[in-house]
């Protein structure tokens, strides 16, 4: 029989390229998502690609009675937890929105879970976890922590939660992943990162300037200790994150206990490499002006993910290129992501 995962948060950008490698698995997908941050035209994308119209819920997962329905109505096996407010900057602003939502999603599906007897979940988690780490690559067996935001440490304490609640309960599968720097889009151009106001985040950043909606990257401090002064991250494509997905429930249903998997690619580019990938890639120019640092910024992070490709099976295939010419291709088809 088809095996069911609820995606919590659904509509967002890794969930609707995890909903598509799913459903390519074989397995049914349903989505519960208030749309703060995302929107509902993604299903209609989604089943463009793919043929399936992805059963979706209108529903606050904090909200247990909504929630209760989605599983009253379906058989769910398993669970992949995206639901979160994400925004670093306004974490630090709104620091009770955050906890209290972060976290109450994540007591509200256990709960509900454990009412309809599914024992199975994927959190997304962050490498930001890793708080301002100096040596890299980063590894599972690290320390965590102190986080520079409360947004990463409602990552880090709903790691500690759910560990502590699969220690606590021998049914329990919990398998957390830590994501890198996430970027590129489905190679169809029909779905992909759809940040609300201006972004904070490099890719989707220099993707507005290339379309012309913003008039140049600033970038954030060309005096780390990196080969051209700027900021090294771990970007790796959405379609690969998407995958490690896949693998993780797989994993989750056949195991249980909680594991921890970094999802990267190993490899770190610089800020400037980015750029530079991107008009190559595109054949189009991104102007930038050097910029203050951005504060709690590091110089450099990326993954030791041999853990994920040992136990999991996973790694990431696609390519530097590949990252930037699918992004460009969403973005300048979407120019008003989905919004029409
Ligand atoms: C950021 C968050 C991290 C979160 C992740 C989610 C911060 C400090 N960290 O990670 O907690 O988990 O996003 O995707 O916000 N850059 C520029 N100009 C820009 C934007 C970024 O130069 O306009 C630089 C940054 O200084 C950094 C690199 O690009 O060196 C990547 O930045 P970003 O995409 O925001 O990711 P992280 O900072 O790694």
């Amino acid at each position: 029989m088809k095996k069911t995962v609820l995606l919590a948060g659904g509509a967002g950008y890794i969930a609707s390229h995890t909903a598509i490698e799913l459903i390519a698995a074989g397995y049914d997908v349903v989505s519960a998502d208030c749309y703060y941050n995302s929107k509902p035209e993604v299903f209609n994308r989604i089943e463009k690609i793919t043929g399936v119209k992805v059963k979706n819920y209108d529903v606050d997962v904090c909200d247990m009675e909504a929630l209760d329905k989605v599983f009253a109505e379906n058989r769910i096996d398993a669970v992949v937890h995206f639901a979160g407010y994400k925004a670093v900057g306004e974490s630090v602003e709104k620091p009770m929105m955050y906890y209290q939502n972060n976290l109450d999603s994540t007591f509200s599906l256990i709960k509900v879970m454990k009412k309809y007897g599914c024992d199975n979940m994927v959190f997304s988690s962050s490498a930001t976890v890793y708080g301002m780490q100096k040596v890299v690559p980063f590894v599972e067996t690290m320390q965590t922590g102190p986080c520079t935001n409360p947004y990463g440490w409602t990552k880090l304490m709903n790691e500690q939660i759910l560990m502590d609640f699969a220690n606590a309960d021998e049914n329990l599968s919990v398998v957390l992943l830590r994501y890198f720097n996430p970027v590129g889009a489905h190679k169809s151009g029909l779905i992909g990162e759809d940040p609300a106001g201006i972004p904070n985040n490099l890719m989707p950043f220099i993707s507005q300037v290339a379309v012309g909606k913003r008039e140049h990257l600033n970038v954030f401090g060309n005096d780390y200790d990196t080969h051209d002064g700027t900021g090294v991250r771990d970007y790796i494509h959405v379609v690969d994150l998407a995958k490690a997905h896949v693998k993780a429930i797989d994993y989750a249903l056949e195991h249980k206990g909680s594991e921890v998997f970094n999802i990267g690619t190993g490899v770190g580019y610089s800020v400037l490499d980015m750029v530079k990938a991107f008009e190559k890639a595109n054949d189009i120019k991104v102007p930038y002006v050097i910029a203050p640092r951005r504060p709690g910024d590091i110089d450099t992070c990326y993954a030791d993910s041999t853990k994920a490709a040992d136990i999991l099976g996973w790694k990431a295939e696609k390519t530097l290129e590949d990252m930037c010419r699918d992004t460009w291709n969403w973005q300048k088809n979407n120019p008003n992501g989905y919004d029409a």
